[in-house]
């Protein structure tokens, strides 16, 4: 059955608008998310289009802040360190990836963690990995709501983590592992240098792909009545009006008819990773008047 990550989005957007509502009605101001996109990347300027959607949708306030590709990352820095001190912005990602005259680290270590609604400080990687309160990164936020919301137990399961980024994979084993819900599952990582790769991915009740291949994961990969959460979305060129189709990491067609479970693409993670940021962005704005009115 699918897994379908586009309507469980609709309900979240839904409860997120009505809490914004709330606020507002008090005289509050909205959340406010700024992104910043470097460059002209076509998937990147996608994404960003479709947070800023997605915000509109929800009553945020929302600001995308355009640079060219050849910026230099001292101006970067210094946009960051503005955004940082300004009281009227809650949170703020910076679209990866950046040109490769910036650092990716330098930058992500600029934002303040307490708008880091990425997840991507360092700091708010270690408190993720204690286990303690902070902003889960939107992929593997949006797949634990996705497990969660459709009542798929985690607890004493395996789960297979296929891909080992900073973004997802990493990110993934680790809560997949904490002693939480979703959580507590036994949790193997695999990735690019993984021997017999497909001996663990038969092992999996869970089985998270996030590999970037497009269908590398098919059918004879799959145990009978796994959960399968495909996160690859990769641009294949194709004769249509826009020269290309959107394609997962897993063989659809084929896997579904294995899987118990299987999120489509698109429809699945993609719309769940954009309420991981939603959800984030209004975490960091409650967390601000907490701290304001304590
Ligand atoms: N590039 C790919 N995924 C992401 C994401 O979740 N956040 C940002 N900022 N850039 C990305």
């Amino acid at each position: 059955m699918d897994l379908n990550g586009k309507a469980l989005s609709d309900v979240i957007k839904e409860e997120i608008a009505r809490e914004v509502l709330e606020l507002t009605s008090k005289g509050l101001r909205p959340p406010h998310l700024v992104a910043i996109l470097v460059g002209e990347d076509g998937a990147s300027k996608t994404y960003v289009k479709n947070k800023e959607n997605a915000c509109k949708k929800v009553g945020f306030n929302s600001t995308v802040m355009r640079f060219a590709a050849d910026t230099t990352e001292e101006d970067l820095l210094r946009e960051i360190a503005a955004i940082n001190e300004n009281d009227q912005i809650d949170g703020l990602i910076v679209q990866l990836p950046l040109p490769a005259h910036i650092s990716e680290p330098r930058v992500t270590h600029a934002i303040d963690p307490s708008k880091d609604v990425d997840g991507f400080h360092d700091v708010n990687i270690g408190k993720l990995t204690k286990g303690e309160d902070t902003f889960i990164s939107a992929t593997p936020y949006g797949i634990l709501q996705l497990l969660d919301r459709n009542g798929i137990e985690t607890s004493g399961k395996h789960c297979v983590v296929v891909g080992r980024s900073n973004i997802v994979g990493r990110p993934m084993s680790i809560l997949m592992s904490r002693n939480d819900n979703p959580g507590n599952a036994t949790v193997t990582l695999t990735h690019s240098r993984t021997r017999d790769l497909a001996s663990y991915t038969r092992m999996a009740d869970i089985l998270i792909v996030a590999l970037g291949r497009p269908e590398f994961v098919t059918a004879d990969m799959v145990r009978p009545g796994a959960v399968v959460i495909d996160v690859g979305i990769t641009r294949v060129d194709a004769q249509n009006e826009k020269g290309y189709v959107l394609k997962g990491d897993v063989a659809y067609e084929e896997v579904k008819e294995v899987a118990s479970w299987i999120t489509p693409v698109p429809g699945g993670v993609g719309p769940m990773t954009i309420i991981g940021l939603m959800q984030n962005t209004l975490k960091a704005y409650k967390q601000k008047l907490a701290n304001r009115t304590a």
